[in-house]
């Protein structure tokens, strides 16, 4: 069990009930749980996109560009749930070429749309992990 944050109640062995939406964040482990529609927005990212829900839960997903398609830096895998999620859009794929570590499963979390209750798993590449564990990096445009 992991002690990464306060959410952490939730029995995994259980599948999530029929109206939840429960993420786990790779490598943390950190999972969230919480009914689908209810999560307010929190203006970063495309609503109920993972980058959404990382703001709404204090975890640490960069967004250099501020959630809005124009940077790689919010880059994920998906390890479970993609059926659930949006098709990425043109600019999204474009995007997502010039991201360092692009695999099959690779989305901008920023971009990626929950749109049903069910289970997801994400991870943020370990490149990324790197470059954030020595500290949140300004955001594009704040560099004097
Ligand atoms: S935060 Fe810049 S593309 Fe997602």
């Amino acid at each position: 069990m992991s002690n990464n944050g306060t959410d952490h109640q939730f029995d995994l062995t259980i599948p999530a009930a029929e109206n939840m939406v429960r993420i786990t964040f790779e490598p943390e482990g950190r999972t969230v749980e919480f009914a689908f529609g209810t999560l307010p927005y929190d203006h970063h990212g495309l609503p109920m996109s993972f980058l959404d829900v990382a703001e709404n839960y204090g975890i640490f997903l960069d967004h250099a560009c501020g959630g809005v398609c124009a940077c790689t830096t919010c880059h994920i895998h998906i390890e479970q749930g993609e059926a659930g999620l949006n098709e990425a859009s043109e600019e999204e794929l474009d995007r997502m070429e010039k991201a360092p570590g692009l695999q099959l499963n690779s989305r901008l979390g920023c971009q990626a749309v929950i749109t049903r209750p069910g289970t997801y798993i994400v991870a943020i590449p370990s490149w990324n992990k790197n470059y954030v564990s020595e500290g949140k990096p300004l955001a594009m445009g704040e560099a004097k």
